[in-house]
């Protein structure tokens, strides 16, 4: 059984783009990859590792599919389950509300869930996010709109930090 589960929402695709390279880092063998518009608690359940990414929409709102799995999500049990975070944003045209999203997931989690995966803020040039917790990112703030090359980069570290974190 597939110990990773990788779930996304994503409205234009930049999110699903960053589950998908998750996945291939991992290996097909160890995560599959969920839009969080088609899933149900048990598929979620079946996870011993977890990793979730919303966009931000609005001015610092989740992704839509996600406000709606919302009530779901408070459902699951998370006890014995790792969390990992990701955020995709716009750090220049929402400088203010960069990534909030994650921050709004990190906010509905983070009593229940053990969340690993914190980032620093350093080398970015938001003003304000709600995904920024004792001065570093609760998860992996991406900027796909601002910095298309850094990404590929960033990923490549996170998924080494989230193998040990994993443990
Ligand atoms: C109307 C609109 C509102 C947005 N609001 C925010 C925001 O408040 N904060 C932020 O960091 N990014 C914001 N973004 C940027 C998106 O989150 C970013 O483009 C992201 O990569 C989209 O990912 P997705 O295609 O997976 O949904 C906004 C983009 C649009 C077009």
């Amino acid at each position: 059984m597939k110990n990773i589960g990788i779930f996304y929402g994503s409205s234009t695709g930049n999110t699903e783009l960053v589950a998908d390279k998750l996945q291939a880092l991992f290996g097909e063998e160890n995560a599959d990859v969920h839009n969080i518009d088609s899933v149900e608690i048990e598929d979620i359940n079946q996870y011993k590792y977890l990793i979730l990414g919303t966009s931000t929409w609005g001015i610092g709102d989740m992704q839509d599919d996600w406000e709606e799995f919302e009530s779901s999500l408070k459902k699951v049990d998370f006890e014995h389950k790792k969390v990992a975070l990701y955020g995709l944003g716009d750090q220049e045209v929402y400088a203010d509300s960069f990534v909030d999203g994650m921050g709004k997931l990190y906010k509905v989690l983070s009593k229940k869930a053990k969340i690993v995966g914190r980032c620093s803020t350093e080398g970015y040039r938001h003003r304000q996010s709600m995904a920024v917790e004792n001065k570093e990112f609760v998860g992996l703030a991406i900027d796909y709109d601002n910095e298309p090359k850094l990404m590929d980069t960033q990923i490549i570290r996170w998924v080494e930090q989230l193998k040990k974190e994993f443990k």
